[in-house]
């Protein structure tokens, strides 16, 4: 088959690939009808030669396969129907699958930046939580791992947590956060720590992990070092690394809590000082932010979101 003939082909496998993993809710079916759409337009009565078969099978068959564990284990039935069609295969087949893929991957990556626009947009500052609803410690744990892939400067991850979850302690919190009900109502409150000493206390670890990776070499590492903690000398300078980065920390906390089905509410109003006393906070931690995490209390209304800024007012591009 002419060459641009095969190009176009996979130019067409890649847009109804692409097509059906955004438009189908029955991927058995849609697989057979794609695939049998673009083989009937591409066999034509011609048949390959066993060698050709074998080479044709393997390499896109391995190739699809990859590029499905990259969107999760949802596309069985495509691979499934790729090779069958592949031991009826030609050579251009080869145009037709590398478009497949080429849609399939499109179409994993669109749909995962959908889904997390959509956590971004779900979330909301929920005041009523169900108090009988428990967030069981390992999912928290889970959340919190996953928020920790924040970036950092120098990805020193300057943030520290401690999950309030007993009811006793969080009778003394809703105190110390003049009595927001939420917070006892919240499975958990998620206390976020800013260590304004994270320089020197993460930066041999940081070190060591990029000379194990091979970022720099054993004769970089002293110089690296020092010109790191020389962003970390004044304390104004310290507090405000500290604080930027857990807030970025917060940020995907209140993100991955979405993706996990659950709501938070971050809190900026209670009394410090005896919040650090409480849990025994060094003077060298600050708290920006308090997380409530938990349950919606479904019976409440949830009022509309208040209005946002729009780009021309808040934004310029220059
Ligand atoms: C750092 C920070 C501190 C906040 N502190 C409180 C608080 O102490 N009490 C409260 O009711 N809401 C608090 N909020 C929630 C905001 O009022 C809420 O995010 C805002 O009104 C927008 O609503 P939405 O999050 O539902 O979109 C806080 C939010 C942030 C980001």
């Amino acid at each position: 088959m002419p060459e641009k003939e095969d190009k176009d082909l996979r130019k067409e496998a890649r847009e109804l690939f692409r097509k059906f993993y955004e438009k189908s809710k029955d991927i058995q079916r849609a697989t057979s009808e794609t695939v049998k759409e673009i083989t009937e337009k591409t066999l034509k009565g011609v048949q390959p030669s066993a060698e050709k078969l074998k080479e044709i099978t393997e390499g896109i068959v391995d190739g699809v396969q990859e590029a499905t564990s990259k969107v999760g284990g949802r596309f069985e039935g495509v691979i499934k129907s790729l090779q069958e069609i592949t031991t009826r295969a030609v050579e251009s087949l080869r145009e037709i699958l590398t478009g497949a893929k080429e849609g399939i991957e499109e179409a994993g990556i669109l749909e995962k930046s959908r889904e997390c626009v959509k956590f971004i947009a779900e979330r909301r500052s929920i005041t009523y939580f169900d108090p009988k609803r428990d967030v069981p410690e390992e999912v928290l744990k889970e959340i919190l791992e996953i928020s920790a892939t924040a970036p950092s400067g120098y990805n020193l991850q300057p943030w520290e947590v401690i999950v309030v979850k007993s009811r006793e302690k969080k009778k003394r919190l809703v105190e110390i956060c003049f009595n927001q009900r939420k917070v006892l109502d919240a499975s958990a409150v998620v206390v976020i720590v800013a260590n304004t000493n994270a320089g020197e206390e993460h930066v041999d670890r940081v070190l060591d992990s990029w000379i194990e990776l091979g970022y720099i070499t054993t004769r970089q590492r002293k110089k690296l070092r020092e010109t790191i903690l020389a962003g970390w000398k004044s304390p104004e300078k310290r507090k405000r690394k500290a604080i930027r980065d857990a807030s970025f920390f917060a940020m995907n906390l209140m993100i991955t809590a979405r993706m996990f089905g659950l709501e938070t509410h971050p809190m900026e109003g209670f009394d410090e000082a005896k919040l650090k006393r409480f849990l025994g906070i060094g003077k060298d931690r600050i708290v920006p932010l308090i997380v409530a995490i938990g349950y919606r209390d479904e019976t409440k209304k949830l009022l509309p979101r208040a209005y946002r800024f729009t780009f021309d007012e808040f934004g310029r591009i220059v």
